[in-house]
């Protein structure tokens, strides 16, 4: 198949990612699921140079659920070990593509070796301006709306703010993602049609493409033609056009 035309003028700003498909592709090479998502490491970085040398400005990835803490202990613990691994190796070289790391969900309770690595990645590209790389670490859409409810409840119930006033604007400003537009386009792999509580409230008008391969088959190619496909859609965000 032939590399896929960008039109350049029609790039998703934000491109948000759910990467399925780990365990399956392990389980079909007789290997465990952890080599899946190993794999998967690889398939993340060839994601991440690509989108940031498209002039994508925002990439977000679902790395870890807060649902994904009920899968065995062994397995949850090498996710934590990758993620360590991951930003240990690749941190210094993202940081010297001016890339910007940032995290949305409850990443705080993380075990504190991935806490360290995470706050130093977080740290050091701070003020970087290019691609904004924005990982979902712990992250779970329902928590996230229930932590803004609570936040504009204490408000209201401070006096600071007045039921009336609350807008779209005002949940946006409490999710994780107050600084950070809402995904264009949401690609997930390996052929399941959900969304896993994964930016309930950003994707509201956000395009939607699905891949059947697995996550550590996803090629740059493959990429490519999710975003070549956005380029052809017609947005109207429920106008006409
Ligand atoms: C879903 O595949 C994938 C995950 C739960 C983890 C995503 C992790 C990576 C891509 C590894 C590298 C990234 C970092 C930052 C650590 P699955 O295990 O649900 O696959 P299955 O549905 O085939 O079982």
């Amino acid at each position: 198949m032939d590399t896929p035309k960008i039109n350049k003028s029609k790039l998703p700003r934000h491109i948000a990612i759910i990467m399925d498909g780990n365990g399956r592709w392990a389980k079909k090479r007789l290997m465990p699921r952890t080599m899946g998502h190993r794999a998967g490491m690889t398939t993340l970085k060839t994601t991440v140079k690509t989108c940031a040398e498209l002039g994508i400005e925002y990439l977000t990835v679902f790395a870890f659920s807060t649902e994904n803490w009920k899968r065995p202990a062994d397995e949850v613990d090498y996710l934590m070990k990758l993620l360590v691994e991951y930003l240990g190796k690749e941190l210094r070289e993202l940081h010297q593509e001016n890339i910007k790391i940032n995290v949305i969900g409850a990443y705080h309770d993380l075990p504190s070796e991935c806490l360290v690595q995470v706050e130093e990645a977080l740290s050091l590209t701070r003020n970087n301006t290019g691609m904004v790389f924005n990982i979902a670490l712990n992250y779970g859409s329902r928590r996230e709306i229930i932590r803004a409810v609570q936040n504009i409840a204490s408000k209201v119930q401070n006096g600071l703010l007045s039921p009336g006033d609350i807008d779209e604007k005002t949940i946006a400003n409490e999710l994780y993602s107050c600084n950070i537009p809402d995904p264009d386009l949401l690609i997930r792999t390996a052929g399941e049609m959900r969304i896993s509580n994964f930016l309930l409230w950003q994707i509201a008008y956000t395009e939607l493409w699905f891949s059947s391969k697995l996550w550590p088959e996803f090629t740059k190619d493959e990429l490519l033609r999710a975003i070549s496909d956005y380029g052809q859609r017609e947005r109207r965000f429920g106008g006409l056009t």
